[in-house]
């Protein structure tokens, strides 16, 4: 694993974008794994004004996004769809009709599961994947537990998650309780990871992902068993790596 320690969350930002640019610019046609949460706003801030440089070119890139909660609209503001719609997507060169995000209205949710997999297949695997990371060391939504799920599945959100997410809410009763989210099988296939995490709050998952160990109760530990991965933090999220 790669380390990048940043004096703080712009150049994090900006140094993540690098990462996640070059791919792009290697192959256009990259099949681009995208995050949400609060991490990744800064660097899609840069990839947007790459693009309006004509420094990246998202033409012919395709998107998988990690994961939705069930039961929200697309529409509705605090869904994944809504948030990759307004902080990254309107305002790059993508064809939205070649963006994907789960669809937590599905009727049948196992089914959409199923049909999330076989479409990372069909694109060929995912190029490069981006994650941020839980408190807890969850990623995606694969929430820490007695075991792990390889495929796109459906889970309950931790009461450490729920609590986290709802500052982007009115209250925590509208946080949804459950969710679809790609497996770690999904993101251990990426052909790359970066991995981005600011802040106090995440150093004691991030130094679970450089202890050596594997376990599910930090499923970021997972990590440490791919090729290619660039973890890229502030000095905040890093005091803790030994
Ligand atoms: C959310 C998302 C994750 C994200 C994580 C951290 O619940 N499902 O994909 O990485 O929590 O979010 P943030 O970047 O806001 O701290």
């Amino acid at each position: 694993m790669k380390l990048i320690v940043t004096k703080n969350y712009e150049e994090l930002s900006k140094i993540a974008a690098e990462e996640f640019a070059k791919v792009v610019i290697e192959k256009p046609t990259a099949v681009l794994g995208l995050a949400t949460g609060g991490s990744p706003i800064g660097m899609y801030k840069e990839l947007i004004a790459k693009c309006e440089n004509k420094e990246l070119d998202f033409s012919k890139c395709t998107s998988i996004n990690l994961d939705e909660y069930i039961g929200l609209n697309p529409e509705h503001e605090q869904s994944y769809r809504n948030f990759m719609n307004t902080n990254l997507f309107n305002h790059i060169n993508i064809d939205k009709t070649k963006t994907f995000v789960p669809n937590g209205l599905a009727k049948n949710l196992e089914e959409e599961c199923k049909n999330y997999d076989n479409k990372i297949e069909e694109l060929g695997g995912i190029d490069v994947q981006l994650l941020g990371i839980g408190n807890n060391g969850h990623i995606a939504f694969n929430e820490p537990g007695d075991e792990l799920s390889a495929g796109t599945h459906i889970i309950s959100l931790t009461e450490s998650t729920i609590e986290a997410n709802a500052r982007f809410f009115d209250s925590i009763d509208e946080v949804p309780r459950k969710a679809l989210t790609m497996g770690l099988g999904g993101i251990m296939k990426a052909k790359k990871i970066i991995l981005i995490a600011s802040g106090e709050g995440k150093a004691e998952a991030i130094k679970g992902l450089f202890s050596g160990k594997i376990t599910t109760d930090n499923p970021a530990t997972m990590l440490q068993m791919h090729r290619d991965v660039v973890v890229v933090v502030d000095e905040a999220a890093a005091k803790l790596i030994k």
